[in-house]
């Protein structure tokens, strides 16, 4: 699979190293487009792609042309980008908030596809939820699907709202659940335990319960039920939890990630 990648950032690293870790492209096939010429020779050197700092190479139409630059970045990227995309070129965009219809009107090209993803694709365990323009092909989809198998999971929808909301969700999520373990990992510290010692546990612990939701398919309040014992540790700590209305703090923070990605829609 031809890959250009527009922004060498996190996402952008991620998706090069999975295309060519699980094969679905050869480092030749991969080019990025990157402003910082350290990042480009990093990614260069590290995944034997090719990096510029020129978009001259989306001239030439590729199986997939991936937008991964900061919304905010979006207008210099399409200015520089617009009348220099290859007809019927294929255009992925990973960025919170921007709409297809922005995307295809600010390129002049209308194959326009819009994913959310989340970090967890630098492991390949990301939820990625994506819809299209009318004027991508079933082929061009297949495509999307073969990209986006290699960062996780992927789900179509043709609902382009559901994605400021999987923004909010999974986009960020990874974001609020490393809040949750560091302050899990500096309680355990807290009352004893070496940091080394108390990350293995609080990771395994984590995992453990959400593989356990994921397996049994029930909901986490039964699952709760059944680790909170009568006159138990768990009540006690789930107790000083709502006291601090931790779970009111969670919603709202969803509730306003949504907020700020539909402001970025603009
Ligand atoms: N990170 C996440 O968890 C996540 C999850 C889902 C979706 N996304 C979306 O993915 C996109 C990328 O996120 P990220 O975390 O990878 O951001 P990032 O690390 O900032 O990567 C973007 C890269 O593109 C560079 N860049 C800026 N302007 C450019 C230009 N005109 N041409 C080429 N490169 C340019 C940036 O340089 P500077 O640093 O100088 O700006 C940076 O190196 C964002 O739109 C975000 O909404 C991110």
């Amino acid at each position: 699979m031809r890959l250009t990648v527009i922004g060498g950032g996190f996402m952008g690293e991620a998706i090069v190293d999975q295309a060519i870790t699980r094969g679905i492209a050869q480092p030749d096939e991969v080019h990025v487009c990157e402003i910082h010429a350290a990042r480009r020779e990093y990614l260069a050197s590290r995944y034997k792609v090719t990096a510029s700092d020129g978009y001259h190479p989306v001239h030439e139409r590729v199986d997939a042309l991936v937008l991964a630059v900061k919304p905010q970045d979006f207008p210099a990227v399409a200015a520089r980008l617009r009348h220099h995309i290859a007809p019927e070129q294929l255009i992925v965009s990973i960025m919170a908030g921007v709409r297809m219809q922005h995307i295809g009107d600010a390129l002049l090209r209308h194959h326009v596809v819009r994913v959310m993803p989340n970090l967890a694709a630098v492991v390949g365990e990301a939820f990625s939820i994506w819809t299209a323009t009318e004027e991508v092909t079933d082929e061009q989809r297949e495509t999307v699907r073969r990209l986006l198998q290699t960062w996780g999971r992927e789900m179509y929808t043709t609902d382009e709202k559901l994605l400021d909301i999987a923004t909010a969700v999974s986009g960020s999520g990874p974001g609020y659940v490393m809040l949750l373990l560091e302050a899990l990992i500096d309680g355990a510290v807290h009352i004893g335990l070496r940091r080394d010692v108390a990350t293995d546990m609080v990771v395994q612990t984590v995992l453990g319960a959400t593989r356990w939701v994921q397996a049994t398919g029930r909901h986490p309040a039964e699952l709760r039920g059944q680790v909170a014992s009568a006159g138990g540790t768990t009540v006690e700590g789930l107790l000083a939890l709502e006291r601090r209305a931790v779970r009111a703090a969670i919603i709202e923070a969803v509730i306003a990630g949504y907020e700020k990605s539909r402001a970025l829609g603009g």
